[in-house]
């Protein structure tokens, strides 16, 4: 039986995972945070001292990372990561180690097993190309970086974090060129994709673009 995907791809803080999380509580679908495996790869890595560079050692802590999804919870070696995670030191250290073929081939199979009945949906930069080609609808999440920068500086704020926001805009450029530009697995809008951008649209408005575009195909 083919079990539903909605992949969804798209550059950092352009809302996906927000989006995505809401899709999937809409239609009853399971949730792949894919980022967020890259992060907890690159976290263990820090804390076991491992260089950012050593993609063997990297990839092996990304094969035997002891990860619990919980419903509102992740969990790393039995400790809740969640907020831990969201830091942009995390994020940045998960796009270098994000660029190493062996760490993604680590985590490919962890990733297809979200794909449960009743349907999936699966956030990411991947998702559609990758981990989930015959993904049954496939979109491609924007919104212009400075959008982007003032979004994740709310987002940083109301955890009670510290952020400077011309930081932010410097950052995603940066992580932006490296997800783009990087020989594996690049962050593309691939043919068949629906390109999203979220610039004037709020998270509601988004949610029912994606739910009108399943509703379409299903
Ligand atoms: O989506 P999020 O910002 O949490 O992802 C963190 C980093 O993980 C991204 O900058 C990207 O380099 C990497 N990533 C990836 N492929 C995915 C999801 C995330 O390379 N499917």
């Amino acid at each position: 039986q083919d079990i539903p995907v909605i992949a969804i791809d798209g550059p950092s803080a352009s809302g996906k995972g927000t989006v995505a999380q809401r899709v999937a509580a809409k239609l009853g679908f399971h949730y792949l945070d894919s980022g967020a495996l890259y992060r907890l790869a690159a976290l263990a890595a820090m804390r076991s001292g491992i260089e950012l560079k050593d993609e063997h050692a990297l990839s092996e802590v990304a094969a035997h990372l002891n990860v619990v999804f919980a419903d509102a919870e992740i969990r790393l070696d039995n400790e809740n990561v969640t907020d831990v995670i969201r830091s942009e030191e995390c994020g940045n250290a998960a796009s270098r180690v994000a660029a190493y073929p062996l760490v993604r081939a680590a985590l490919l199979e962890r990733q297809r097993a979200f794909c449960q009945i009743p349907g999936l949906v699966a956030d990411g930069r991947d998702m559609g190309s990758v981990v989930f080609p015959a993904a049954i609808l496939k979109v491609f999440l924007t919104a212009t970086a400075e959008t982007r920068a003032q979004r994740r500086y709310k987002q940083l704020m109301e955890k009670g974090m510290d952020a400077n926001i011309a930081t932010l805009l410097q950052d995603i450029r940066e992580r932006d060129a490296r997800d783009s530009n990087r020989s594996i697995a690049p962050l593309q809008l691939g043919a068949g994709t629906h390109l999203l951008d979220t610039t004037s649209l709020d998270i509601n408005q988004a949610v029912d673009r994606v739910l009108c575009l399943y509703a379409e195909i299903s």
